[in-house]
């Protein structure tokens, strides 16, 4: 099938390059030429494993290509994805649809035969109908047929995901593109993926309902470990017990700092703000969004504990800053909070992360980014692990430290306390009786 995919973000190349490999001829498009440009000389312009080898493979066999030229390369395809960004709207949390309306009105130009138009970028309920009206405007409503299909990948495990989802959702309104999608995605479903066909607003409403509830359960385990702490509990433990229930499930319930990302921060705001304009309270997605918001100052405020109050002058360092491992990505990351924060009250951050250097950065004093671990943590007061990196799991403190007598506080429990009280290191970790 020929494909086109408008957003060759996160979403965008990674779909684009697996519908690629799956034996389609796909175009990825994207209004920055840049990305393109470099898409274009093999250069990838996000950090995912597996992701430049997949893209450099399909160029190669020529069914992977990559354009900014939007009304062309829809001409040219059967079926539309729209992959481009749906951000929080400035000062509210309403979704911010500004990206999807103007691609809708893009597309509303380059209509020469019937083409089925996809929302891939995570939309709320009632946004295909929207779409609908938009391109009904200036197109014949049998030329063309609007289709929601949210994406469940994950960042740093993207392309893993894309090919063996859980389910692949379906919402469309009739039953002549569910044929061709349940066609698209038959290589998945014979893989064993499960295929669900919706109405299009239900599609629409499965993909928040289902971010909400994994924010909701990484909120949990997050304030069940702030009790854990006060009353000498491993909140370990509690996820293991919890988790081996099978009707709770035990992904989802490490204990750590707030969660981040492009996906859950904005998508808990826009699923409340959308219910909100239809009267109902989403109460228990509202409070989850404020103790998440609650949570940076909450660990922050152990660091201040940690350092006894006396922040200026410490040397703080941050082993990663993203909001999760294996992945770039910044958004919404409970470091762009913390280390503003801590530069304020004067510490002097070093930084390491294996995505490199992080321009959010750039504009705070004292805040460096160091090319190597050994670099970052030499002379350290505190060791802030952020992120859980396979690059800090198991690191040589020893020798690392020489004989500085650094703490470190691991937010991600990587390591054992009685192992680092073994070794004489001042440690504290989330949710656990240091
Ligand atoms: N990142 C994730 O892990 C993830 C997972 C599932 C769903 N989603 C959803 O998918 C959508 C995209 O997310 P992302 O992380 O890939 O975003 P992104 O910001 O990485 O990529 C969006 C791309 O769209 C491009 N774009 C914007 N307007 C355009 C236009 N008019 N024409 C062509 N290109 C245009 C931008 O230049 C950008 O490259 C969002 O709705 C997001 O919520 C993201």
């Amino acid at each position: 099938m020929k494909l086109c995919m408008i957003g060759t973000g996160y979403v965008g190349l990674v779909s684009g390059v697996c519908f690629a490999d799956l034996g389609n001829e796909v175009i990825c498009v994207d209004k920055n030429i840049n990305k393109i440009k470099s898409l274009q000389n093999s250069v990838m312009p996000i950090y995912e494993p597996g992701l430049e080898e997949l893209v450099n493979k399909n160029i190669k066999n020529k069914r992977l290509s990559f354009s900014n030229n939007l009304n062309l390369s829809i001409k040219k395809s059967d079926i539309i994805f729209i992959c481009v960004g749906t951000p929080t709207k400035k000062g509210g949390g309403n979704a911010d649809l500004s990206q999807i309306f103007s691609v809708a009105k893009e597309i509303r130009k380059s209509i020469n035969k019937f083409k089925i138009i996809i929302t891939k970028s995570t939309v709320p309920v009632t946004t295909g109908d929207e779409i609908e009206k938009i391109i009904k405007q200036k197109v014949s409503k049998n030329n063309f047929s609007i289709v929601s299909n949210p994406e469940f990948l994950r960042e740093g495990e993207a392309i893993r995901d894309f090919t063996y989802p859980d389910r692949i959702v379906i919402g469309s309104n009739d039953t002549k593109s569910n044929k061709v999608l349940k066609n698209l995605y038959s290589p998945l479903i014979s893989k064993g993926a499960n295929y669900i066909h919706t109405s299009r607003r239900a599609a629409e409403l499965i993909k928040y309902a289902s971010n909400a509830f994994l924010a909701t359960k990484i909120t949990f385990i997050n304030e069940i470990a702030n009790l854990c702490e006060k009353t000498g509990v491993n909140v370990d433990d509690i996820s293991i017990g919890m988790g081996l229930d099978k009707r709770i499930g035990s992904r989802f319930l490490r204990a750590g700092p707030a969660y981040g990302g492009s996906c859950f921060p904005k998508d808990t705001k826009a699923i409340t703000s959308t219910a909100d304009k239809f009267r109902i309270d989403l109460s228990v997605i509202k409070s989850v969004i404020k103790s998440n918001e609650n949570r940076s100052n909450l660990l922050l405020k152990r660091v201040y504990e940690i350092l006894k109050n006396k922040v200026k002058n410490k040397k703080i360092s941050f082993l990663g800053v993203t909001f999760k491992a294996n992945t770039d990505d910044m958004r919404d990351s409970s470091s762009l909070t913390m280390i503003p924060k801590l530069s304020k009250k004067g510490a002097i951050i070093k930084y390491y992360d294996p995505t490199g250097y992080k321009k959010e950065f750039k504009k705070y004093n004292k805040v460096e980014f160091m090319r190597s671990i050994d670099k970052c943590v030499e002379k350290s007061d505190l060791i802030i692990i952020h992120t859980e990196w396979n690059d800090f799991k198991s690191l040589n403190f020893k020798r690392l430290l020489k004989n500085k007598k650094s703490i470190i506080y691991d937010m991600r429990n990587l390591y054992s306390p009685d192992k680092m009280r073994k070794l004489g290191i001042k440690y504290f970790s989330v949710g656990r009786s240091d």
